[in-house]
C-alpha cells in the first residue's frame, strides 16, 4: 500500500475536531509501540480509488430521436451533454463495480484477499437479494470479506464512508471496500423526457484503510426525511406494490421524480450538510481545497456551493457534462477523475457531499493525505494480480460445483429411502408422555 503521508507540523484536530489525547498542538500524534491495539489513534484514510462506465454514450441528440427534447433544453436546465449507458445485457451492476474496484485495489497495490469488508451503494442492486456486494465479493476473490449492499440513493456513497469510518476507528477492520455502482438506464422510462434526460451508468470505488497517521475522513454528516419519499421513488417491485401485470403495464416499476421538490430540497441540504461537516473537522469555508458534489444538476452546485457557502468554481470539481446523474457512482467517478485532472493533492482539505431518494444527505470531510501519483506496475505484479482474478473465478466454479454434487448426491432424509430397514434404539420414535407411561 502506498504510504500515507504524515501532515507538515500542523495543529491536527481528532476526528471529532479536538486533539489526541496528550499530544501538543503542532505535533503529529505519536503512540507508544507497547500501546494495545485499540489505545493506539486510528484514522480512515481512501488509500485506492477507480471508477468504470459502459462504453455506449448516448448523446442529447440521441435523446431528441426518442422524447420530445432538445441540447439546448438539457444542457441550460441540468448542464448534461451526454451519459453512458450499459447497452450490452452482459453490463450490470456488478460487471461495472467489480471493475471499478479491481482499479481501486490496484492503486491501492492491495490484494483483495486482505478486505475485511465490501460494501456497495446501489439503487439498481442485480437482485432484492442476494446483495450485490456478495456477488462482488466472489468475483474479486475477496475471502475474507463481509459484504453488504447500502441504500441510500445517491447519497449512497458517502453513507458508505461513514460507515467505513465507523468500522475502522471501532478496529473492526483494516480495509473497507466502499463502492458506488448503478446501471440506472434499466429503471429509467425512456419515454419520459422528464427522468431520461437525467441519468447514467457507471461505477466508482475506493479503499478505506486504517493508518496511524492522522488525517482521512475527519467528520461525516448523515441526513434523512422520508416525508419526501414520494419525491423520487420506484413504486412497484418491493412489498408494498409486488411487480404484477397491472404494475408493469402501467410503468410502475420506473422511475418516477417530482423534479421541482427535489431541486429545492438539494440546494437546502447541500450546503447546510456541508457547513456542519467542516463544523464538526474544524475547518472553514475558506480553507477548503476541493468539494466534489453529487454530479445532478450544474445549478443545482450552482445554488448550493457556489452561491450559499461562497466556494469559488475552481475549487468544485464537476463532470455531469459527459456523465449525467450517475447516482451513488457519481462521487467516486468525479473523484477519480478530479485526481486524474491534478485537483487533488496530499495535504488538501476536501468535502465529499450528495443528496437523493429517501430523501437523504450525507456530507464528508477529509485530509487528504495518500500519494496520487500513479503507482508504477510492473510486468510481475500485472501477471500475479491477473493470476489471482483466475483463482477468484477457479475458486467460485469450484465452489458452485460442490453446491451441485450435494444437489444430485440421494437425499439422506429423504422419504422412502430407509423403507424396511429396522430402526436402531437411537432413532427409535420418542414414546409421549401419556398418563400410562408416566404411571410406568
Ligand atoms: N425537454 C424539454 N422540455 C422539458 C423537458 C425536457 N427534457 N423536461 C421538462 N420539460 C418542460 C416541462 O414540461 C415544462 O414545460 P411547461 O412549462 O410547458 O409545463 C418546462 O420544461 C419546465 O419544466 P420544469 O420542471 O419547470 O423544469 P426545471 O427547470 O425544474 O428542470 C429538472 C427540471 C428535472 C431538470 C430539475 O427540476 C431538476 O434537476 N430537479 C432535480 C432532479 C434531480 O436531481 N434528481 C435526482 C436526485 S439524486
Amino acid at each position: 500500500m502506498a504510504e500515507i503521508k504524515q501532515p507538515s507540523a500542523t495543529n491536527q484536530p481528532t476526528t471529532n475536531g479536538a486533539h489526541p489525547p496528550g499530544s501538543e498542538p503542532g505535533v503529529a500524534a505519536e503512540r507508544s509501540p507497547d500501546a494495545p491495539l485499540t489505545h493506539r489513534p486510528r484514522y480512515a484514510h481512501i488509500v485506492g480509488w477507480g471508477y468504470h462506465v459502459p462504453g455506449k454514450v448516448i448523446t442529447n441528440h440521441d435523446l431528441e430521436q426518442i422524447v420530445d427534447t432538445n441540447d439546448e433544453w438539457i444542457r441550460s436546465r441540468t448542464g448534461i451533454a451526454e451519459r453512458h449507458v450499459a447497452a450490452d445485457p452482459k453490463e450490470t451492476s456488478v460487471s461495472l463495480a467489480v471493475a471499478a474496484a479491481r482499479k481501486a485495489l490496484e492503486v491501492a497495490d492491495v490484494p483483495a484477499s486482505k478486505i475485511d469488508l465490501i460494501i456497495c451503494s446501489t439503487t439498481t442492486p442485480e437482485h432484492i437479494f442476494p446483495a450485490t456486494a456478495c456477488l462482488i465479493q466472489d468475483a474479486l476473490g475477496a475471502n475474507n470479506a463481509g459484504a453488504f449492499d447500502l441504500s441510500a440513493a445517491c447519497s449512497g456513497f458517502v453513507y458508505g464512508l461513514a460507515m467505513a469510518r465507523g468500522h475502522i476507528l471501532a478496529g473492526d477492520a483494516e480495509y473497507v471496500l466502499v463502492i458506488g455502482a448503478e446501471t440506472l438506464s434499466r429503471i429509467v422510462d425512456w419515454t419520459d423526457r422528464e427522468t431520461c434526460i437525467l441519468f447514467g451508468d457507471g461505477a466508482g470505488a475506493v479503499l478505506v484503510a486504517a493508518s496511524e497517521v492522522p488525517g482521512g475522513i475527519m467528520s461525516v454528516d448523515l441526513g434523512s426525511d422520508g416525508s419526501g419519499g414520494n419525491n423520487l421513488i420506484l413504486p412497484a417491485g418491493g412489498s408494498a406494490m409486488p411487480t404484477s401485470l397491472e404494475t408493469v403495464s402501467s410503468g410502475m416499476h420506473y422511475v418516477k421524480m417530482d423534479g421541482k421538490a427535489v431541486f429545492r430540497f438539494a440546494t437546502r441540504v447541500m450546503a447546510s450538510s456541508t457547513r456542519k461537516v467542516l463544523e464538526r473537522a474544524g475547518y472553514t469555508t475558506d480553507e477548503v481545497d476541493l468539494v466534489v458534489p453529487h454530479q445532478a444538476n450544474i445549478r443545482i452546485i450552482q445554488n448550493s456551493v457556489l452561491n450559499q457557502l461562497k466556494i469559488p468554481a475552481e475549487k468544485v470539481f464537476v463532470n455531469l457534462e459527459k456523465y449525467g446523474n450517475t447516482s451513488t457512482a457519481s462521487i467516486p467517478i468525479a473523484l477519480c477523475e478530479a485526481i486524474e485532472a491534478g485537483k487533488l493533492k496530499p495535504g488538501y482539505k476536501v468535502v465529499f457531499v450528495g443528496f437523493g431518494a429517501g430523501l437523504t444527505w450525507a456530507a464528508c470531510a477529509i485530509d487528504w493525505r495518500t500519494p496520487v501519483e500513479k503507482p508504477e506496475t510492473g510486468w510481475w505484479k500485472n501477471t500475479r494480480r491477473q493470476a489471482t482474478y483466475s483463482a477468484a473465478a477457479a475458486r467460485s466454479m469450484w465452489r458452485r460445483a460442490v453446491r451441485w454434487v450435494y444437489e444430485v448426491l440421494p437425499d439422506p432424509e429423504a422419504p422412502g429411502r430407509d423403507e424396511g430397514r429396522e430402526k436402531t434404539p437411537a432413532e427409535a420414535p420418542v414414546k409421549e408422555n401419556t398418563p400410562e407411561r408416566v404411571r410406568e
